[in-house]
Parts: C-alpha cells; sequence; structure tokens
C-alpha cells in the first residue's frame, strides 16, 4: 500500500506508527477488516465509504447475501450471511432496526479479531417502528439495552448521523465546515478506535462519556441530527436532558 493509492492517509508511515504507540490501539493506516450488520441507510453508506477509503469490508442484511450483489459490484464490499460478517473483523457495525437486534443470530461474533469493537448506530422509535421496549421505557440508555442482546460492549456513534451526511458531509481535519460527531462507550480502547475510524471517514468527534451517559445522544436531544462542530456538539451534550420525550414513548 503505497500513500498514493490511498491519498486520504497522506502523511507517512511515521504519522501511522506514532499514532499507534499514541493510542495503543489498532495501527491507523493498514486497511482494517470491517463487518457491517444491517445494509439499509447507514450501513450501505458505511460501506461505500470505509470501501472507498480502502478497508475490507463485509456485509450483511436480513435476506442473504444474494440480494445485496448491487452493493457489492458498487463498491467491493464483501457479501455475506450475518453470521459471517464478524469472521476476522477488528471493529464491527451493527446497524438494524433497533427492534431486530433480539433476532440477530447467536454467534454473530464468532471468528472476529482478538479485541474487535462493535458499533451500534441504533435509535428506539417506539412509534414509528420498533414497538415499546420495557426496559427502554423504564430508562435503560437505548445501547446499553442493545449491549446486553448482543452480550459485548458497544460504542455508541452515528446515531444521530443523517445517512445521506456519510456521503456528502466529510471533510479533510481542519476544514471551517467539519462537523463533530458524539461517541460514547464504556470501552476508552474501543471508543479511541472509532473516534479514530471517524475522523479518517471526514468528521470531528466529542467524547460523550460512558454508555450510562449516552442517554444524551439519544432521539430527540439538542446533538441529534446536529451539524456543528465540536463545541456545539460539546455544548449540546451538556444541554441533554436525562427526560425521555412523550414522542418517543410508547
Ligand atoms: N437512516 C438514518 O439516517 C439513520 C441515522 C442514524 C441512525 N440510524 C439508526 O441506525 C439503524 C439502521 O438504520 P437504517 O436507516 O440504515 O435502517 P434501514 O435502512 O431500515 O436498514 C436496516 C438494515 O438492517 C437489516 N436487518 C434487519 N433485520 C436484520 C437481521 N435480523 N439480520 C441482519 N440484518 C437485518 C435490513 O436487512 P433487509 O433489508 O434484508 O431486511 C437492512 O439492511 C436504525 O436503528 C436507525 O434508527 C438511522
Amino acid at each position: 500500500m503505497s500513500p498514493a493509492e490511498y491519498p486520504h492517509r497522506t502523511g507517512g508511515w511515521l504519522r501511522y506508527v506514532s499514532r499507534y504507540t499514541a493510542t495503543q490501539g489498532l495501527p491507523e493506516g493498514h486497511p482494517m477488516k470491517i463487518g457491517i450488520i444491517g445494509a439499509g441507510n447507514i450501513g450501505g453508506n458505511l460501506t461505500r465509504r470505509l470501501t472507498a477509503l480502502g478497508h475490507e469490508v463485509s456485509v450483511a442484511n436480513s435476506r442473504g447475501p444474494a440480494t445485496l450483489t448491487e452493493l457489492a459490484e458498487e463498491t467491493g464490499a464483501h457479501p455475506v450471511a450475518a453470521t459471517e460478517a464478524a469472521r476476522g473483523a477488528e471493529v464491527v457495525v451493527v446497524t438494524v432496526p433497533l427492534k431486530a437486534v433480539p433476532d440477530l443470530p447467536s454467534g454473530l461474533f464468532d471468528g472476529a479479531a482478538e479485541g474487535f469493537v462493535v458499533i451500534d448506530t441504533n435509535n428506539y422509535y417506539p412509534r414509528q417502528r420498533d414497538g415499546r421496549i420495557a426496559e427502554i421505557e423504564d430508562g435503560l440508555p437505548e445501547s446499553r439495552w442493545t449491549e446486553r442482546h448482543l452480550g459485548h460492549p458497544v460504542i455508541k456513534a452515528f446515531n444521530g448521523t443523517y445517512a445521506q451526511d456519510i456521503l456528502d458531509r466529510h471533510r479533510p481535519a481542519g476544514d471551517p465546515e467539519r462537523i463533530a460527531l458524539p461517541v460514547a462507550g464504556d470501552d476508552e480502547r474501543g471508543k479511541r478506535i472509532v473516534r479514530e475510524l471517524i475522523d479518517e471517514l471526514g468528521f470531528d468527534t466529542v467524547d460523550a462519556g460512558g454508555l450510562d451517559e449516552s442517554w444524551r445522544q439519544q432521539p430527540d436531544s439538542p446533538v441529534y441530527g446536529l451539524r456543528e462542530g465540536t463545541e456545539g456538539v460539546t455544548k449540546a451534550l451538556a444541554a441533554a436532558s436525562p427526560e425521555r420525550p412523550e414522542t418517543f414513548r410508547a
């Protein structure tokens, strides 16, 4: 791999080495193996951008790989069954309707790389889509609920990002129009890896704390759908209320 082949990663190998040393995370700059479970608005656009950045992406939906040939031909991603998506993956993205999380097959993460990180993009839309989920109505943060079903820690990211923005609003670091995304999670190493990946995708990030704080970025919060930089996102997170809005209750 040469920087010419991956112009988004210019800066030389020294940068990769120093980033690796600084974070003790995965070495940034190597093409990662990424599994994406869900190939809709978010999963499809993450597949497009992550393959464009040179990562090796396996993508799955509920209907099987034969229904993903168009996306695969467009992007070079591998269309696979949901149980195959995480094989060898260093990062796995779960991006399905929240109500589908308990239906995901067991052994979903079998064969994932050691230390793999799971990104949860999901939101609870009780009235329009997901139906009533008692634990969430009783105050459990949405991602904590998802994490319990998945049986693996999650990093909450992209949940308040318009899917189209993943394609249209990425900007190089330092660009005054670069927007920031909140990232929440308990696993600090995992959060670092996800923040580096989002940086590579063309967005700044703000550390939104642990998963118990992740209600700050749930639907209808001030940061949800916000298109501002780190300062605006930090303020919006601070202004959030733990009270679940009426329109997001069932
Ligand atoms: N749309 C947005 O702009 C946006 C923004 C931020 C966050 N989100 C959140 O991110 C999640 C995904 O949203 P989306 O808009 O991308 O959804 P979507 O367009 O409806 O796509 C959902 C995907 O999940 C797949 N899926 C459903 N059940 C599955 C199962 N049991 N096993 C494997 N795959 C399964 C679907 O496959 P089939 O088509 O084969 O059924 C489909 O590919 C949601 O929780 C949403 O609230 C969405």
